[in-house]
C-alpha cells in the first residue's frame, strides 16, 4: 500500500484549515496553499492559537502543539502542493473550478499521487474525468469543525480503485476518525439525510411556523441535536447548503429536494452565516 507521509491541502478556508490541523496533529507533513495571498498564513496562525488553547486546558502537550504547527508549511503554488504524497482539495464548491484544479494537479503530480476532494456535493466521477488517473481520485469528506467531528466520509467515484480506498481509510484511522464509505450519488450519505432537514427548517421559518429560536430549540431539546438546524446552517454556510440542495434537486428531479426560497434569497443577499457575520442569527 502506498505510504503517505505528506499531505498537500488546496484551500485554507474553514474546511482546509481544519483538515490541515487534523493532518498536522496526526503526524503528517502538511503543505497548505490558498489562491488568495495571505489566507494560508492566517490559517496557520489560527491553528496555532487553537492548539495553544488545548495546551492551556491540559488536553495537549506543548511539545505536540509546537510539532504540529512546525509540520505545516505555507506554499505559494500548486507545483509545491503537487510534491505531496496525497493532495486534498478544499476549495469552493464550483464544479468547473474543481475540474481545472484537478487537471492541473494531475499534470504536476507524480503518477502515483492520490488526489482527493473534500467536496460536499460535486460528483467525484465528474471531478476525476478532468484527470488521467480516475482510479486515484477519491472523496475525503470532513465535517465542520473538522478537528472536532469524528467522521470521515470516503466517497468512491466510478473508477476509484480499491487500493486508493484502502490508503484513504488507513489515513482516516490514523487521524482518529470513524470512516464510512459512500458511493458517488448526490449528497453521498450524510448530506442526503442532513441537508433536507436543514432545508425544511428554513421552510418552517419562511412559513412563520416558528421563530428561528423556537425552531432551533425544538431540535436541540426535542431531539438532542447539539445545535439547532438554523445555527448549524450558519456554521456550515448558507451557500454550502444551497449548493448541496441544488445538486440533489438537479440530479434527482425530485421536488422534495427543492431549496427553500428564503435560503436562495439570503445567499443572494450575501448572508452566508457565521463567516459573513450574519445568517439566521448575528455573530
Ligand atoms: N480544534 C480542536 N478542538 C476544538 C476545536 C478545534 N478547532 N474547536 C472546538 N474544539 C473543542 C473544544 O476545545 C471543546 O472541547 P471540550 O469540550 O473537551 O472542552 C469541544 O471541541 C467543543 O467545543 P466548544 O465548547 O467550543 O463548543 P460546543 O460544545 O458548543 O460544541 C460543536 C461545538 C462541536 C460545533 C457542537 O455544537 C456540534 O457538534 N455541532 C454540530 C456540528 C455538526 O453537525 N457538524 C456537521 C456539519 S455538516 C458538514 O460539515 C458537512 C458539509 O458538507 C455541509
Amino acid at each position: 500500500m502506498k505510504e503517505i507521509n505528506s499531505i498537500g491541502i488546496v484551500g485554507a478556508g474553514q474546511m482546509g484549515s481544519g483538515i490541515a490541523q487534523v493532518a498536522a496533529v496526526s503526524g503528517y507533513q502538511v503543505r497548505l496553499y490558498d489562491a488568495f495571498e495571505g489566507v494560508a498564513g492566517k490559517a496557520v496562525t489560527r491553528i496555532g492559537s487553537t492548539l495553544e488553547k488545548l495546551v492551556s486546558k491540559g488536553k495537549m502537550e506543548q511539545s505536540a502543539c509546537d510539532a504540529a504547527v512546525r509540520a505545516i508549511t505555507v506554499v505559494n503554488s500548486l507545483e509545491e502542493i503537487a510534491q505531496s504524497d496525497l493532495v486534498v482539495e478544499a476549495a469552493v464548491e464550483k464544479v468547473e473550478l474543481k475540474k481545472e484544479l484537478f487537471r492541473q494537479l494531475d499534470q504536476l503530480s507524480p503518477a502515483d499521487t492520490i488526489l482527493a476532494s473534500n467536496t460536499s456535493s460535486i460528483s467525484l466521477t465528474e471531478i476525476a474525468s478532468a484527470t488521467r488517473r480516475p482510479d486515484k481520485v477519491i472523496g475525503m469528506h470532513f465535517f465542520n469543525p473538522a478537528p472536532v467531528m469524528k467522521l470521515l466520509e470516503v466517497v468512491k467515484g466510478y473508477s476509484t480503485s480499491q487500493e486508493t480506498i484502502d490508503v484513504i481509510m488507513a489515513i482516516g484511522e490514523k487521524m482518529n476518525k470513524v470512516t464510512i464509505l459512500a458511493q458517488d450519488k448526490a449528497g453521498f450519505i450524510v448530506n442526503r439525510v442532513l441537508d433536507p432537514m436543514l432545508n425544511e427548517a428554513i421552510f418552517l421559518l419562511e412559513e412563520g411556523v416558528g421563530t428561528a429560536e423556537d425552531i432551533d430549540n425544538g431540535m436541540k431539546f426535542g431531539c438532542n441535536h447539539p445545535m439547532g438546524p438554523l445555527a448549524l446552517t450558519d456554521l456550515i454556510g448558507l451557500d454550502v447548503l444551497l449548493a448541496v440542495m441544488e445538486v440533489l434537486y438537479r440530479e434527482t428531479a425530485d421536488s422534495k429536494y427543492r431549496p427553500a426560497p428564503l435560503l436562495k434569497k439570503m445567499v443572494r443577499a450575501g448572508k452566508l452565516g457565521k463567516k459573513t457575520g450574519e445568517g439566521f442569527f448575528k455573530y
